[in-house]
């Protein structure tokens, strides 16, 4: 390894890009790959480091592109291969990182692979699957849930047995103790690899592998604990804690197995999903994934005690290689703005750009995007579908980007195409457009903040320490000596007076435009809401 290895993912930031919300390039109404070409200036102007595509593959699109059907095909709603290695040749030259989504848990029920493994019991593929025979009395193996709700287990008449999916019946696992399977999955790596991507988000990785004796899971109302962090407040529709189906003891020399093909690249990255209690998230991210990908922010109260205890109990669990991140909204939660409000917002991303650690910013973030309501007839995603009303659905979290302030659709999609997705009339004032010129605006200071990231060591690699906290505010330091700044947090609707080392100037604010050369000694009051950067 070089000096300069693992530097971009470490010292960078990512930004989430969910492809069929992103931009449409051909006008059908869904996003695609020559709509992230197109966007690709806008990642760029933010300042991040690489772009994490959601999949781009072959799908019956049933959970939109995480049921996948060919594993080196581009699927045609999202375009083709050329126009994929446009994206990564065009995302380079502008030095960003492309990192794609790579989903090892499952495929979909339409992938030849499967097909194959309904044939027949004595199918090529049938061991690369799950398969199990009933229980005397016809019922499913065992107690095992689907995350998206109902049992986990699917019986195939023609055959006989019951097959396991994590997920939708038409996401069906594969069997990862089959070194057939883990070698076919590692070349699909080695495929996108050679066509030059930098690494893999690795979906559902902490689901990879179950109990080999089929063991019933325990149920939380059984006085249990779930070891499951936002997993079960996302899309377990079942209280059931998932002892024997994550988070095995295999799955540790697992990863390692899938990083040595990674190693065989240079300077290429895995970070994995994984829902399980912080100091297991920390643990795991050593040897096997460069980033165990840490959604506790997530879940987080809203408020600076707790704040500073999680910040403070994620850094001392991380063992020695583990490399912190934060990730602060995804595609399978509500969005930020809804669930802290939007007031809050400016100081939550000042908090995931200064902590210490690779953040993830989710598309949409920048503008401060709230959810987008779907009424029932318009639901599109399976956790909706399948559990009506539950408000287990993640299409809000999903709308379609606005680019433009003025045309019905935000610049999505041309005027007379229906959105995938229904935008609604407010986007436009939250679109691309109606910041980038305003220097007041939450874009204009998310591009500050990662600028400022880039600039200055002492945010891309500086320690940090908790200065103080409480319900209201929280602020931290970062880096030491000469160049080291503090971060100020007011969590509140109240004026915050905040008090730090030494004297010290404003650098940023998330309000207004400060004048550089204030020298503040010793303390700093912050309007409601603002987060401030000193040094
Ligand atoms: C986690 C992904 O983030 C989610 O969107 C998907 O539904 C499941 N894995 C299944 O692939």
């Amino acid at each position: 390894m070089n000096a300069q290895n693992g530097r971009w993912w470490r010292e960078g930031a990512f930004y989430q890009v969910y492809v069929p919300s992103f931009q449409d390039g051909d006008a059908d109404g869904f996003g695609d790959l020559r709509g992230v070409e197109r966007r690709l200036d806008h990642i760029a102007a933010l300042g991040v480091t690489a772009v994490w595509l959601s999949p781009i593959y072959a799908s019956p699109l049933l959970d939109f592109g995480y049921d996948v059907s060919g594993h080196t095909e581009v699927g045609t709603v999202f375009g083709d291969l050329a126009t994929f290695d446009r994206v990564v040749r065009g995302a380079h030259d502008r030095g960003l990182r492309v990192v794609l989504d790579y989903v090892p848990q499952h495929t979909s029920s339409e992938h030849p692979w499967f097909r194959d493994a309904l044939s027949s019991r004595d199918g090529t593929h049938r061991d690369w699957y799950l398969w199990h025979d009933p229980k005397p009395d016809g019922s499913p193996p065992n107690n095992w849930a689907s995350a998206f709700g109902g049992p986990a287990w699917t019986f195939h008449e023609p055959t006989g047995q019951y097959y396991y999916h994590a997920h939708l019946p038409e996401q069906p696992s594969l069997n990862w103790r089959n070194p057939a399977v883990r070698e076919a999955m590692f070349e699909v790596m080695r495929f996108w690899l050679d066509r030059g991507v930098d690494g893999f988000r690795v979906d559902a990785v902490w689901r990879l592998i179950k109990d080999a004796r089929l063991r019933d899971n325990p149920m939380m109302d059984d006085g249990g604990e779930s070891f499951e962090i936002g997993g079960a407040g996302a899309h377990t529709t079942v209280r059931q804690i998932q002892k024997y189906t994550a988070d095995q003891p295999e799955l540790p020399g697992l990863l390692a197995q899938m990083h040595t093909v990674i190693d065989e690249y240079d300077d290429r990255m895995l970070m994995g999903e994984l829902h399980l209690k912080l100091e297991r998230v920390a643990a795991l991210g050593t040897r096997g994934l460069d980033i165990a990908m840490n959604f506790s922010l997530i879940d987080a109260p809203w408020n600076g005690l707790d704040l500073a205890k999680l910040i403070q109990r994620y850094y001392a669990a991380l063992p020695p290689g583990s490399h912190p991140n934060w990730v602060l909204s995804n595609h399978d939660r509500s969005r930020l703005a809804s669930r802290i409000g939007t007031e809050r917002v400016p100081g939550a991303l000042a908090l995931l750009l200064t902590l210490k650690g690779t953040p993830t910013l989710y598309y949409g973030d920048e503008l401060g995007l709230p959810d987008a309501p779907v009424d029932a007839g318009r639901a599109r995603d399976c956790a909706e579908l399948r559990a009506p009303g539950l408000g287990l659905g993640r299409d809000p979290q999903r709308m379609p980007m606005p680019w433009e302030a003025t045309p019905s659709h935000a610049g999505f999609t041309p005027d007379d195409v229906e959105p995938w997705l229904p935008i609604p009339a407010w986007a436009g004032q939250f679109s691309v457009e109606s910041q980038e010129l305003d220097s007041r605006s939450l874009l204009s200071r998310v591009r500050e903040l990662l600028k400022l990231r880039r600039e200055l060591a002492a945010l891309r690699q500086g320690g940090i320490t908790v200065l103080s906290a409480d319900p209201d505010h929280l602020a931290y330091l970062r880096g030491d000596g000469e160049n080291s700044l503090v971060v100020a947090v007011n969590l509140s609707d109240r004026d915050q007076t905040v008090a730090f080392p030494g004297s010290r100037s404003t650098l940023w604010s998330s309000h207004a435009t400060v004048g550089e050369g204030d020298r503040l000694p010793g303390a700093v009051t912050l309007a409601p809401f603002e987060a401030r950067l000193l040094r």
